[in-house]
């Protein structure tokens, strides 16, 4: 499938999610040494101006404005899909079926009926990867906190207590939005926000979320409608969801996630307190992770502030020498640099990779889950 040691790369969407995912593409082999290069193949976008301008930012080699035709070119071996929710799983199981590797971007798909085809058409693929791009799992301190749950400092998890805060639809004459369209996006911040803390929890701690009870809200009900002057749309989605969650292990946890948190951009918090240790962190500060050791003397005891650039970090040591920190950017090139060495390596590692549509599908689980609990008042069962 892949050519003299490169991988064509074809990519549908061309704003947020095409930009970030532009560069890591373009910055991986800079930085990771991989036997496999990326090459950017081609770019997809409905608006042919705009992505002929990227790809010649970004040095895309050829556009398409209509994605089924990406999937019908031989010279492309991997789909990344950066489009509106409601546009993920037809192409994403459309490019299995054409024997492409898929990167879609999280969440998997709007609901979990129109994510299980999509787990289907992975497990009945070829041995093509399907991965989803959860990037925090890739931001080198929560990886290193999933290491040290899996060394057991941790013990026992009792709590897991979850933030994420934006203030992006506080000003009530913002336009509707894809994500304020229950029909393009599936929910609000509840798969926008809290689909990438229910991933971090469940990352970091390795359990799963049994039962959820939700509270949600939509703040703002009708919008401007863009381009339409004094006409205004429903908003079809909450605008703010907090979820309490029950562990598989007997653990209680909170889950906020709000478009209406003043004072924060994007506030994506995580702490974990165990019976041996506890664990912090805060994207806005995302190269620290605060380590609580309960096991050391109780006259030493404090949180440890670990400045997580040191060379036997995760990930850490492609970049700079310690102290000097990444950012944003880093956490979709390091998804590139693995997706790119699973490619490298074969089938084993390509089954390996995570987080895959299967693992994002029980992401999903709990965020129908929360809905439906925030509709009924009642704690309801995630199946996961
Ligand atoms: N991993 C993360 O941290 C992260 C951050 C933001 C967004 N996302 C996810 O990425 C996806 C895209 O979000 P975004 O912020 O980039 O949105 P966006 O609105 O900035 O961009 C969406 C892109 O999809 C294109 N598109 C829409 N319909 C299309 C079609 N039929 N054919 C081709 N292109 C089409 C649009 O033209 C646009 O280029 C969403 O699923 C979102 O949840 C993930």
């Amino acid at each position: 499938m892949t050519r003299r040691g490169e991988v064509r790369v074809a990519m549908i969407g061309t704003r947020f999610m095409g930009k970030a995912h532009s560069n890591a593409w373009t910055q991986v082999a800079h930085f990771h040494g991989r036997p496999l290069k990326p090459v950017l193949q081609v770019l997809c976008g409905r608006d042919r101006a705009h992505a002929e301008t990227l790809a010649e930012r970004w040095g895309w080699q050829h556009v398409e404005t209509d994605w089924r035709r990406v999937l019908e070119r031989d010279d492309v071996d991997v789909v990344d899909i950066c489009t509106p929710n409601n546009l993920h799983a037809e192409p994403a199981i459309a490019a299995l079926k054409a024997g492409k590797h898929v990167l879609c971007e999280k969440p998997l798909a709007r609901n979990v009926k129109e994510c299980l085809p999509m787990v289907r058409a992975a497990a009945a693929a070829k041995g093509q990867l399907n991965f989803v791009c959860f990037n925090y799992r890739r931001v080198p301190a929560l990886a290193l906190a999933r290491k040290l749950v899996l060394e057991e400092r941790l013990g026992r998890i009792y709590h897991v207590r979850c933030v994420y805060l934006n203030s992006g639809a506080m000003n009530p004459d913002a336009p509707l939005r894809w994500r304020m369209q229950a029909d393009l996006a599936g929910s609000g911040p509840n798969g926008d926000l809290n689909a990438h803390i229910v991933d971090a929890a469940r990352f970091v701690s390795g359990l799963e979320i049994a039962e959820v009870a939700a509270a949600a809200e939509t703040f703002i009900k009708e919008r401007p409608i863009a381009g339409q002057p004094g006409r205004k749309g429903k908003v079809t989605v909450e605008d703010a969801i907090l979820m309490l969650a029950r562990f598989s292990n007997g653990a209680l946890g909170s889950f906020e996630a709000s478009r209406f948190g003043r004072g924060w951009r994007n506030k994506n918090a995580i702490e974990i307190n165990g019976e041996k240790g506890a664990l912090r962190f805060e994207f806005e500060d995302m190269n620290r992770l605060k380590y609580f050791d309960a096991t050391a003397p109780n006259r030493l005891q404090g949180w440890t502030d670990i400045l997580v650039t040191e060379p036997d970090h995760p990930y850490a040591g492609a970049y700079w020498p310690p102290g000097h920190v990444i950012g944003y950017e880093h956490t979709f090139i390091n998804i590139c640099a693995d997706v790119l060495e699973a490619l490298g390596q074969g089938p084993r590692a390509i089954a390996a990779l995570q987080p895959n549509f299967a693992d994002a599908c029980q992401v999903q689980r709990v965020l129908d889950a929360a809905l439906k609990a925030a509709r009924s008042r009642r704690w309801e069962r995630t199946g996961c």
